[in-house]
């Protein structure tokens, strides 16, 4: 049953998923075991020499199922779902946001290459890039918000351009038709972290990125009980990272497929909302005079850094705030600790409000310099909004601020 002609609205419900495969179930039933039995020897032979490549002429993908390390059914229809949320001819799902990253670094960069990145990053990418990718001897070269096409050095050794754009956690925006041509110039790829707008926000595929990459772990996933990854790319790309994917094993489980190909079903009707309530929050916390600093999509206007990128680029402002309290960390730590409904946790994404503090949490690992540098104050605050009453979550902001 194909229903790729149908609106993504329609096809996020029922696409990647055919009954008639699965004994007329309504829903993908969830194939919990580690392993497969082949109806035939030849078969067995067949399947893995598609899976370890062993000849050109074996179909890329193998034919039925073997390892549940290697692949599973149920990660098809949320492979599906994010192919065709990101305008892509294919995708993968991995068991979290850094085994995606790490693959596609691993698949891209050898020893004597250069890895070109936006700064700032999650500070997690940060930290792979610092501790696992710059000992491989790979020189590893960043670049800022405010740098030109023209302040960017490159040369024929970069292998890889990674754009995390907005950046976790100060919503910088990075122009990714600059990035796609500088890749091209090199013969790279350009790969973009697009977690913070999901492909509801933002699609990169359509401004030049060769890869989207997501933290499934947030909007995708969208309910904080998962942690998985996902990639979106054209058909040979998601072929030769399936490859590396099994053989490095970091595919998602096959639970980890089921809820997230569930929870795809309402990504847009919660990022939606999530949305909306961000924008309401923004403006609010923009006008406090607690309150030193707003970052939110929303809030861009004509002629601020970023604003003509966010026109061009991105389809919402999503549902990320950053905002920074006149002071540092005592006041953010009292803000923190008086909140209620607004929970004290690092993930974002969910249906449920969080908030943390980057400077001694998710970007404890950057030094206090680059975190300065990178527009990281002690004062910051990281608010992923949720989808409850905007009300309750203004009259929580403002008890929180009251005991700063
Ligand atoms: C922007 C961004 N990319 C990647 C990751 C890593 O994802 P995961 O935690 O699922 O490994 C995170 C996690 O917070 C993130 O915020």
């Amino acid at each position: 049953m194909s229903h790729s002609h149908y609106k993504p609205d329609t096809q996020s419900i029922t696409g990647g998923h055919d009954p008639a495969e699965h004994q007329g179930s309504l829903k993908p039933p969830i194939y919990e075991t580690s392993t497969f039995v082949f109806e035939t020897a030849e078969d067995a032979k067949s399947y893995f020499k598609s899976v370890y490549a062993l000849d050109e002429s074996a179909p890329k993908e193998a034919a039925g199922y073997i390892y549940s390390r290697l692949d599973s059914p149920n990660l098809k229809p949320a492979e599906h779902r994010l192919a065709m949320w990101e305008g892509a001819e294919d995708a993968l799902i991995f068991n979290s946001g850094m085994s995606a990253i790490s693959t596609v670094m691993l698949e891209f960069l050898r020893p004597g290459d250069t890895l070109l990145y936006s700064a700032p990053l999650y500070g997690g990418t940060e930290t792979l890039i610092k501790k696992v990718v710059a000992p491989l001897n790979v020189e590893t070269r960043s670049f800022g918000p405010a740098d030109t096409a023209d302040d960017i050095a490159v040369d024929e050794r970069v292998a890889l351009v990674y754009v995390e754009t907005p950046s976790n956690p100060t919503n910088d925006l990075f122009d990714l038709e600059i990035a796609a041509s500088i890749a091209k110039g090199c013969g790279a790829p350009l790969a973009v972290d697009n977690t913070f707008l999901s492909p509801i926000g933002q699609q990169p595929l359509a401004h030049g990125a060769d890869i989207s990459i997501h933290s499934a772990t947030k909007y995708l996933g969208g309910h904080s009980d998962l942690t998985a990854g996902a990639v979106a790319a054209s058909a040979d790309l998601i072929d030769s990272l399936r490859h590396l994917r099994y053989r490095i094993g970091t595919t998602a489980s096959p639970q980890t497929g089921w809820l997230l190909a569930r929870s795809m079903e309402t990504l847009r009707l919660r990022v939606d909302r999530q949305t909306e309530n961000a924008t309401k929050l923004a403006a609010y916390l923009d006008e406090h005079p607690k309150v030193a600093e707003v970052r939110h999509l929303s809030l861009l206007n004509p002629g601020d850094p970023g604003f003509d990128i966010y026109k061009r680029q991105c389809l919402s402002p999503g549902a990320m705030i950053s905002f920074a309290l006149e002071g540092g960390e005592p006041e953010v730590f009292r803000f923190l600790n008086e909140m209620d409904i607004i929970q004290l946790s690092v993930s974002l994404g969910g249906t449920e409000s969080l908030a943390s503090h980057p400077w001694s949490t998710t970007h404890s690992t950057v030094s206090p310099d680059d975190k300065r540098a990178l527009g990281i104050g002690p004062g910051l605050v990281r608010f992923s909004v949720g989808i409850e009453d905007s009300g309750d979550l203004t009259n929580d902001l403002e008890k929180a601020l009251t005991a700063v």
